[in-house]
């Protein structure tokens, strides 16, 4: 999965890299700092201290030492100040220069932490957006497995509102008892399919009679591959949209019954933008069905609902709801 939010010590993280939010003397200091400071041991000390700092937005290399990771890149965050005072460029530029550092020493997987959402102020929910849309940018063009690794339990990380209104719509939604006669999720899928047999009106959205007709035996490979050609997307856009790689794409592509995880099949309905109906379609070709009884599955359909397929913005929800993200 090229994006992944873990929660961890950043130091005991096994990445070719990890980041450490530095300050601009390069000559170590309190939270992450700190850590990897200790945890590498007196010699980074002294190989930072050949540097000659290092400035805000900018970002530098060293051996990791003792640490798990091979490297350390150093980068300096910006002090928020309310948010005039360039903060948001800067901070994109500590993503941006550590990436590219880790491309020029072709480095396959490194992990970041929260620059700047500690002893710098910036507001967490803010920082991990911007962390994600850069990160999300960069990997639409190179293969590398990038982890945004978060240390306090509770960091807020979707804004108020949103948190908000995805609480709403499972509060709306959500039936927590199960029900005394539970269909089976093949029963459930047949009965989509079946009142969509039936709907006489074809609703706004909802797929003709003949084109339900049609591709009844259709596998879900088969039916991802359709959709890819009918959106005219790329397939190599559509697996990073979906945060799938490309070693896991060619499988599902090589395999005419490759049957994907339902988180799989999620993200692909997510990176195809697909609307309720057709992400239930294509949940069924690979055995699932979506459930009210699932908080998950809830908060799938309200992103569905609402039109928006950040799929990034998407595990945050999933994450600040503890529940798994979409990934393999
Ligand atoms: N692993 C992962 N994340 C951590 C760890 C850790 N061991 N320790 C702290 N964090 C998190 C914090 O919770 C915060 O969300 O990293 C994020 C960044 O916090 P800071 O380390 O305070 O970094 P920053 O806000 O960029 O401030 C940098 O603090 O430590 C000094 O020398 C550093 O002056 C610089 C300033």
């Amino acid at each position: 999965m090229p994006l992944e939010i873990i929660r961890n010590d950043i130091t005991k993280v096994k990445a070719d890299a990890i980041v450490n939010a530095a300050n601009s003397s390069l000559l170590g200091g309190g939270g992450v700092d700190g850590a990897i400071h200790l945890a590498a041991g007196p010699e980074l000390l002294e190989e930072c201290r050949g540097l000659g700092g290092c400035r805000v937005g900018e970002a530098k290399i060293t051996k990791g030492y003792n640490l798990p990771a091979k490297y350390v890149i150093h980068t300096v965050g910006p002090i928020w100040q309310g948010g005039n005072n360039n903060e948001e460029q800067l901070l994109i530029d500590c993503y941006k220069n550590s990436l590219e550092l880790a491309r020029e020493y072709q480095l396959e997987t490194i992990a970041f932490p929260l620059i700047s959402a500690g002893a710098y102020g910036y507001p967490k929910d803010k920082a991990l957006r911007t962390a994600i849309s850069v990160i999300g940018d960069f990997l639409l063009e190179n293969d590398m497995a990038i982890f945004i690794v978060v240390y306090d339990k509770n960091a807020v990380m979707l804004s108020e509102k949103l948190f908000k209104s995805i609480k709403e719509y499972i509060d709306d939604n959500y039936i927590d008892e199960q029900p005394k006669y539970r269909r089976n999720i093949y029963e459930e899928a047949q009965m989509h399919l079946m009142e969509d047999l039936y709907t006489p009106v074809k609703k706004q959205g909802k797929r003709s009679l003949d084109d339900i007709i049609n591709n009844l035996d259709e596998t879900f490979t088969e039916m991802l591959l359709r959709l890819i050609h009918e959106k005219s997307m790329k397939e190599s856009e559509v697996y990073k949209k979906a945060n799938v790689d490309r070693k896991h794409f060619s499988k599902i592509r090589n395999d005419v019954n490759y049957n994907p995880k339902k988180t799989t099949a999620l993200a692909f309905a997510i990176a195809l933008k697909l609307n309720l109906d057709e992400t239930k379609d294509l949940l069924l070709k690979a055995g699932y069905a979506l459930s009210r009884s699932n908080k998950f599955d809830l908060i799938i359909e309200y992103f569905i609902e609402s039109k928006n397929y950040d799929i990034f913005e998407i595990n945050e929800a999933l994450y600040a709801f503890h529940q798994k993200t979409l990934r393999e």
